[in-house]
């Protein structure tokens, strides 16, 4: 392999885009072209509104654009003039036949193997950047090879690179990234095409800061980074139960064990459940690869952490109804927030969807407003966990939180956007039917000042406040 000037990536999603976008700013030498079969995706990465949002993006892509970055729907050109290509595509849960509802579906990884294959003049590192199973490399090299049996020019290298970017930081995460980590064959030719690729991140990842490994090690190591992390949500989201039920404060025991320095501080905010196409998807990819394996105990292990997150999603759901009187019907609910998290438009798994699908099975009329996710993409959302019918009935999309707040019977709070906290709650409140209720299930709002304006305030792993709870926690 020689030295990689042309770098492509197949898959212009939440990954490709701005993980290119990084190399391009950082390595000038190298041209890097993002493809995608989603034309339209194509054509709003080469316009003046991207096609996702994402802090300090839009900068990044418009000054390297044109020059050494470029986006195209012209799969097989790039594919051919590559020296090395990055599989970025999406690896969603299955949904259909076997491994329903827990493999990861490896047809897009596949079907661009397969086109690579097809459209490779000369030797190609390929490089599996979307999140996958372990051994997945071994399928991807399985095609490559078939063709490199037709021709005698073609060559190829299967390398693991997996993305570790959260949304809403990716580009600091790309800047500055904890880890980079390659996994490859121990081969010459394998330990070549790691050098490479070690070679692009070196431009501005310190190497020590380069992590490489053999390839099975590598594909794993995503899956179980992702299965920690979330597990670490499920366990202070289990514990945020305690806490309502007996006076305990689950911000000062986080704080107060976060502080533990073999514990540490980072990923232990409670909350109404993680959301995010990657941690439900990569933890059941987990349990799914255990249950292949036959190790029954570790995937029920892993299943658990699913488990409390479904059932804390639920449980905040319930936790309205009851204090809302236990009846919602008909009852305006505004609803701050629809992202997953903050700072991203991104809506894929968000718990928002869950928690106002149990509040729409009590017929309650939800209005939404987030600052970033689109009405269409809500309803998109919503209507495929209840129906187009349900959500025409009982959903209203506001521009404005205040008129989302207008007339409604509560506040629930689901994504912790920074501007949910500096909003003008008297205001908001005068305009309520009262007793006026919020639930925060982020954890970011002031409870005390919301009580002292006359809220019934209740917080994720914050016992009641007795004064302004009328059920204690039944039906909870
Ligand atoms: P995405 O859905 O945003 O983007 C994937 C893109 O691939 C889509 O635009 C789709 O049109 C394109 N695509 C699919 N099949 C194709 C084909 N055969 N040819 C050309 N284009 C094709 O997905 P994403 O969020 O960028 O995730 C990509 C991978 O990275 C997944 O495996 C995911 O698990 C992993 N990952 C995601 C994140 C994240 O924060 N989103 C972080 C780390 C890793
Ligand atoms: C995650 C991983 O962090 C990232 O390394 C991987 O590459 C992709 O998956 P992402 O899903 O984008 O990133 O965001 P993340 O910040 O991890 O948040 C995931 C979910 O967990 C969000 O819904 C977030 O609100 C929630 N969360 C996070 C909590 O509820 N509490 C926390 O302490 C941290």
């Amino acid at each position: 392999f020689g030295k990689v000037s042309k770098v492509v990536c197949v898959g212009a999603g939440y990954v490709g885009g701005p993980t290119c976008a990084m190399i391009a700013h950082k390595c000038p030498h190298v041209t890097v072209t993002v493809v995608d079969m989603n034309k339209e995706k194509i054509a709003e990465w080469n316009s003046d509104k991207l096609p996702i949002y994402e802090p300090g993006l839009d900068d990044i892509v418009f000054a390297a654009r044109g020059r050494n970055l470029f986006f195209s729907s012209d799969i097989p050109k790039a594919i051919a003039e590559a020296d090395l290509i990055f599989i970025s595509v999406n690896t969603p849960t299955k949904m259909y036949g076997r491994g329903k509802g827990m493999a990861p579906d490896l047809k897009y990884v596949e079907s661009v193997s397969r086109t690579i294959a097809q459209y490779a003049v000369g030797p190609k590192i390929v490089v599996e950047k979307s999140t996958v199973p372990v051994k997945a490399a071994e399928s991807i090299g399985c095609i490559l090879r078939e063709a490199q049996k037709n021709n005698a020019n073609l060559k190829f290298q299967v390398l693991s690179n997996p993305e570790f970017l959260a949304e809403g930081t990716a580009m600091k995460d790309l800047a500055n990234p904890d880890r980079v980590l390659i996994g490859g064959e121990s081969s010459t030719e394998g330990l070549q095409a790691v050098a490479e690729l070690v070679r692009i991140y070196e431009n501005w990842v310190p190497r020590e800061r380069i992590i490489t490994t053999n390839t099975w090690s590598s594909e794993l190591s995503k899956l179980v980074a992702n299965a920690f992390l979330a597990q670490r949500i499920s366990s202070i989201n289990s514990i945020s139960a305690v806490c309502e039920a007996t006076g305990a404060e689950i911000s000062e025991v986080a704080h107060a064990v976060g502080f533990d320095t073999r514990i540490g501080n980072k990923f232990l905010k409670a909350s109404v459940g993680f959301g995010g196409s990657c941690f439900q998807k990569d933890v059941l990819s987990l349990v799914y690869l255990c249950e292949s394996l036959n190790l029954p105990q570790v995937a029920e292990y892993w299943q658990g952490v699913i488990n409390v997150n479904n059932w804390q999603r639920r449980r905040f759901a319930d936790k309205i109804i009851a204090e809302l009187f236990n009846t919602v019907t008909d009852k305006k609910i505004a609803i701050f927030g629809f992202a997953f998290k903050k700072n991203t438009g991104d809506t894929r798994e968000s718990s928002a969807i869950h928690v106002m699908k149990h509040l729409m099975e009590e017929h309650a009329k939800l209005s939404v407003y987030d600052p970033k996710v689109q009405k269409s993409q809500m309803i998109n959302d919503l209507a495929a966990v209840t129906s187009a019918d349900d959500v025409t009935r009982l959903v209203t999309v506001e521009t404005d939180p205040y008129a989302a707040a207008r007339g409604a019977h509560a506040i629930v709070v689901l994504t912790e956007w920074d501007e949910f906290v500096d909003l003008d709650y008297n205001k908001i409140h005068d305009n309520m039917q009262h007793p006026a209720a919020i639930f925060d299930g982020r954890l970011i709002l002031d409870q005390k000042a919301l009580r002292e304006i006359g809220f019934r305030t209740f917080a994720i792993g914050t016992a009641p406040d007795q004064a302004y709870n009328l059920f204690g926690t039944a039906g909870y």
